[in-house]
């Protein structure tokens, strides 16, 4: 221990932890938060600052670590002490029935059987150690002998206990192994698929992929960043846990703090198990999360040792699978789609299909690497999966349905909208349209400029925006604070009514969170969750603009590359320009200091030389909207001269006279409503 800590201090830290923990199990575990984000979020500041003052305060079970630790160079292998199993598999009723024939006759019994049926969860296994109450080791399955040591990204899963709780005053185990599988909701799987994107990063194919790739991680701040969850269902080794069905296995599990999935179904007969798996197939679709199956487990733990386990699984168990959310169809052509960032998507058009009750006629390919990885050709019969509620993509070929006329796909040369060159730049699987101009990328942009986490424009959806692109209306942001009425309303399929709800929509929008602000620029790599981060950590769109790589770099949950992709865009031009001229356009960040209106009436200003952020035309607006008049030249009546860099003839002038010289930022100051 640091000497001379403070006794106060070390107690501050223990209450804090101990809060952190409870509360953080309230919210994870029970849903039933006592208290509010923020207040959680300031003591979880208070015990980070506390633990950085003071190092030898830190503490493996510290809930500070749930933010993740440093980056590891490679995993360890670790032996399980009890073999992970996997499970059989039934397709049917009389799959069910035939396991409980053998159950019986493997116990030599005519007795019914008591069963409990769980939801068998679409993720990865994990075993969690705890000694003395305390979470040791994590890791994942592996080949079911040894797996990956991966603790500290199972630390930052918040659902996952880092101390164990003694509600019923029972002993807690010196050592207990549990398992579970940790996933990923239907909902934070769509928001990260669509932050990979905007990323141009390939998305996961579905939620049990993006769990599986979070939780193998070397860098555990990236993990913490992934929205993961874990339900328990077993145990590996426990000493002290003097229990004889699973059933109570759970229950005992539950009261020691670990999240128990609510659908579980205890002790039942075989009737009920089928029944159970009826019920659960019509209503997996209104579940959060993925589930392909039910798991049938013989409760009696005494049963489950008679029956003992083959070298693959467990002879007291199996799994009841859903019928897969799969089908077959053919190809019929392959079409480009460019996005914002000039990304080239290749999309497989199809023989249409219902796939779980929706008709499915086109499936992303992803890239030209997934085609060539797949072999995927024009004319070929494939097999489409629909996972959770996100864009079908295409799976494989059937190889066996091949004709041989099917027709290889190249990825075109030049851009299928504006024909300009495309490049792949290094490390990329996209390939990408140079011309930032080009129609498509100017269409998606303004797109998700409008959409919802953006200024969330009401009104102008995709078939509008593409129309005003069209026919030249539309072509950067600011001129959408510009359309009116008149212009909307003799397009096609527009009345006078829509056009000016949606001048109203436009009108609205114009106050907008810093955050959301950010966000609708589409920045490569800035999607919702880092624009937050942006807009808490500078506070103001003008802080964020003059911000370097290094001052990015700095902030905790921003990446090098993150970094590098918000410092390259603030750096060019036209993108300065777009933002002032957003803003110039009468856009007001909520929470920022408002701009003056009026009070530098009478005074006279002079503009010259190059400004840090605004153009010309920029400061002209702030200045005749506080009410002051800009001329061309430096007389004895001009009050202030504007300076920025490499300024003329104006500077020695102004010099001469005694005319005050004010930079950007005494030009901003005094344009603010104080
Ligand atoms: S019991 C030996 N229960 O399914 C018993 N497994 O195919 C094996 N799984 O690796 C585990 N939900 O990842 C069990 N409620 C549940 C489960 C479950 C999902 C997964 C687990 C296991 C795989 C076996």
């Amino acid at each position: 221990m640091q000497e001379g800590i403070d006794s106060f201090v070390i107690k501050k830290v223990e209450d804090l932890r101990e809060a952190l923990h409870r509360h953080n199990y309230r919210y994870y575990v029970l849903d039933d938060p006592e208290i509010s984000d923020s207040e959680y979020d300031r003591m979880m500041q208070e015990l980070i600052k506390l633990e950085t003052d003071y190092p030898d305060l830190s503490s493996p079970d510290s809930p500070t670590l749930r933010v993740g630790a440093p980056p590891l160079d490679k995993f360890e292998t670790v032996g399980h002490s009890i073999p992970m199993l996997s499970l059989d598999n039934g397709f049917k009723d009389s799959d069910i029935i035939e396991f409980d024939r053998r159950v019986k006759r493997n116990l030599d019994t005519d007795s019914d059987i008591i069963y409990t049926a769980e939801p068998k969860l679409d993720g990865v296994a994990i075993e969690l150690v705890y000694e003395n109450g305390r979470l040791v080791t994590a890791s994942t399955r592996g080949d079911g002998f040894n797996g990956e040591l991966i603790t500290s990204n199972a630390r930052t899963i918040r659902s996952a206990p880092m101390v164990l709780e003694n509600k019923e005053d029972k002993n807690i185990p010196p050592r207990l192994e549990v398992r579970g599988e940790v996933f990923i909701r239907k909902e934070g799987f769509k928001r990260l698929n669509h932050e990979r994107l905007q990323q141009n990063l390939p998305p996961f194919a579905n939620p049990r992929n993006a769990a599986a790739g979070s939780l193998r991680q070397l860098d555990s701040r990236i993990t913490a960043n992934r929205p993961l969850e874990i339900f328990f269902y077993g145990i590996g080794v426990v000493s002290d846990f003097d229990i004889n069905s699973h059933g109570d296995t759970l229950y005992a599990l539950q009261v020691l703090g670990f999240r128990i999935n609510p659908h579980i179904r205890c002790k039942i007969t075989l009737n009920e198990v089928l029944d159970y798996y009826r019920e659960l197939s019509e209503k997996r679709h209104l579940l959060p999360y993925d589930i392909d199956g039910v798991v049938i487990k013989v409760d009696g733990i005494g049963l489950q040792q008679i029956l003992g386990a083959t070298s693959r699984s467990p002879r007291w168990a199996i799994a009841y699978k859903f019928k897969a959310l799969q089908e077959t169809t053919r190809i019929t052509h392959i079409e480009v789609q460019v996005g914002r960032t000039g990304v080239l998507t290749p999309v497989a058009r199809l023989v249409p299909v219902n796939i779980g009750g929706a008709r499915v006629s086109r499936a992303t390919l992803h890239n030209e690497d997934e085609i060539k990885r797949k072999d995927i050709r024009v004319g070929d019969t494939v097999l489409v999966q629909r996972a959770g509620d996100v864009i079908p993509e295409v799976v494989k070929v059937v190889a066996s349905k091949r004709t041989g006329q099917e027709i290889r796909f190249k990825m075109p040369q030049h851009c299928p909208v504006c024909n300009s060159s495309v490049v792949r730049a290094e490390d990329e699987a996209a390939l990408r349209c140079i011309n930032t101009n080009c129609s498509a990328q100017v269409k998606e942009r303004i797109k998700h400029f409008a959409s919802k986490g953006a200024f969330d424009i009401d009104g102008l959806g995709d078939k509008l925006v593409e129309q005003l692109v069209d026919k030249e209306l539309l072509f950067s942001y600011a001129d959408i604070f510009g359309l009116n009425e008149d212009t909307l309303k003799n397009l096609e399929r527009m009345g006078q009514k829509s056009a000016a709800n949606i001048i109203d929509a436009i009108e609205k929008s114009k106050q907008i969170t810093l955050a959301r602000f950010i966000y609708s620029l589409g920045i490569r790599h800035v999607g919702e969750h880092v624009a937050g981060i942006l807009a808490t950590t500078f506070g103001s769109l003008e802080k964020l603009m003059s911000s370097t790589r290094d001052d990015l770099t700095a902030i905790q949950g921003v990446g090098p590359v993150v970094a590098e992709s918000i410092a390259d865009f603030f750096n060019q031009d036209e993108n300065r320009n777009a933002v002032n001229d957003i803003v110039a356009g009468g856009v007001r960040i909520l929470g920022e200091t408002p701009r003056k209106q009026g009070g530098l009436e009478g005074k006279v200003f002079v503009l010259t030389g190059t400004l840090e952020t605004l153009t010309r035309s920029q400061a002209k607006k702030i200045i005749e909207t506080a009410g002051g008049k800009v001329t061309a030249s430096v007389s004895r009546n001009t009050d202030y001269l504007v300076a920025g860099t490499s300024p003329g003839s104006k500077l020695k002038r102004a010099t001469d006279l005694g005319v005050e010289i004010i930079d950007e930022k005494t030009l901003r100051e005094l344009t603010i409503d104080e």
